[in-house]
């Protein structure tokens, strides 16, 4: 099975932890992301959709893209996404962090943060950034992120 998964999701793949335990939930920022899989993954959260050469040079441009994949052998599911912009070694800010409701709730968002977190540390990045919705932010503070003095959108993360 890791041979497998190593083939489809790459070397820096992780395992998530899920409560059924009946599908496999995998993460990685190897594999690639197809567009037309993003898009109705941003459907479904209710995004507004963007052009899709704009996208692949978001991407492209990027400095780390997560999927997150419900493993099938044959065919891997895009259901959650994140990625960060930034130098990679003093700060980075992090991007379109969404996961398909039909998977929400099970602690998945918060496992794709720590990912991401993880991921970013391993480069010593010194300081991270994100935007939050406002009817996020609570999601973002209660992982230990910093709000700015007024509370709404911006959100910090320091290296200890
Ligand atoms: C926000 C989002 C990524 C959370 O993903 P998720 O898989 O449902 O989150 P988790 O199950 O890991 O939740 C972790 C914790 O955050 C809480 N939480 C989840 N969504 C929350 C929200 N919108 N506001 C406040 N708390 C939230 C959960 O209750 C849970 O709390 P617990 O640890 O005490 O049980 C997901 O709801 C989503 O994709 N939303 C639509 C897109 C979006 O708004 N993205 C954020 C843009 S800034």
């Amino acid at each position: 099975m890791s041979e497998l998964l190593n083939h489809l999701y790459g070397q820096h793949h992780r395992l998530c932890t899920t409560p059924a335990g009946q599908v496999t939930l995998v993460l990685s920022r190897d594999r690639e992301i197809d567009l037309i899989e993003l898009e109705q993954l941003c459907d479904a959260v209710g995004w507004s959709r963007r052009p899709i050469r704009r996208v692949r040079r978001a991407l492209q441009n990027s400095l780390l893209v997560v999927g997150l994949w419900r493993h099938d052998a044959r065919l891997p599911k895009l259901v959650g996404f994140a990625r960060c912009t930034g130098d990679g070694i003093v700060d980075a800010t992090i991007w379109d962090v969404a996961v398909h409701p039909l998977y929400q709730g099970a602690g998945l968002g918060k496992q794709l943060m720590v990912y991401v977190l993880d991921v970013l540390r391993s480069w010593q990045v010194e300081r991270v950034s994100l935007f939050a919705d406002p009817g996020v932010v609570d999601f973002y503070s209660t992982q230990g992120w910093e709000l700015e003095p007024k509370q709404r959108r911006c959100a910090f993360w320091y290296a200890p």
